[in-house]
């Protein structure tokens, strides 16, 4: 037997002025689109934007159903409308933020761990690792380059 352990890489900004500009730009984008999130019974909209190599930016927001299991959360919306319409460009960046209708959020919104899985395959079909920008509005942003920081055990 032998002990291993793992070192999980990440930046903190305590507010979302200190982000740099692409950083803050693609989380505005995020929160303009978890305005749009359909979320009536959660209550919880979370709003995602992707920055593909070519520079479009492809957004999502969650989906919700009165079948629970039917909705779907924003990172995979996001990500499955950009491999969708653009299935050969690079992913560079994915940013995250979540507005709740009655409480300021202060925790970043940290994807679920089914997005982790699907956000992991779609890194590991290309060469060069995503950053993810994960920021609460009214808090702390968390930037990490690398799902293995977010997901070290993917199932491959
Ligand atoms: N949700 C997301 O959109 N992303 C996540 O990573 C976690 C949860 C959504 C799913 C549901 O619509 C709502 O947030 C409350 O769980």
């Amino acid at each position: 037997m032998k002990k291993e352990e793992i070192q999980i890489v990440y930046q903190e900004y305590e507010t979302l002025s200190e982000l740099p500009p692409q950083e803050r730009m693609l989380i505005e984008k995020a929160h303009e689109a978890a305005k749009n999130a359909y979320a009536p019974y959660s209550k919880y909209h979370v709003g995602a934007a992707i920055l593909l190599k070519n520079g479009a930016i492809i957004l999502g927001n969650n989906q919700e159903n009165v079948a629970y299991p039917s909705g779907l959360c924003a990172e995979r919306v996001a990500i499955f409308a950009a491999s969708a319409n653009y299935p050969k460009e690079e992913i560079k960046a994915v940013a995250i933020t979540a507005i709740a209708k009655d409480s300021a959020i202060k925790s970043p919104p940290f994807p679920c761990g089914s997005c982790r899985q699907v956000l992991a395959e779609y890194e590991n079909r290309q060469t060069t690792p995503i950053k993810y920008i994960l920021s609460a509005a009214s808090g702390k942003s968390i930037v990490m380059t690398g799902i293995e920081n977010l997901l070290p055990f993917p199932f491959v």
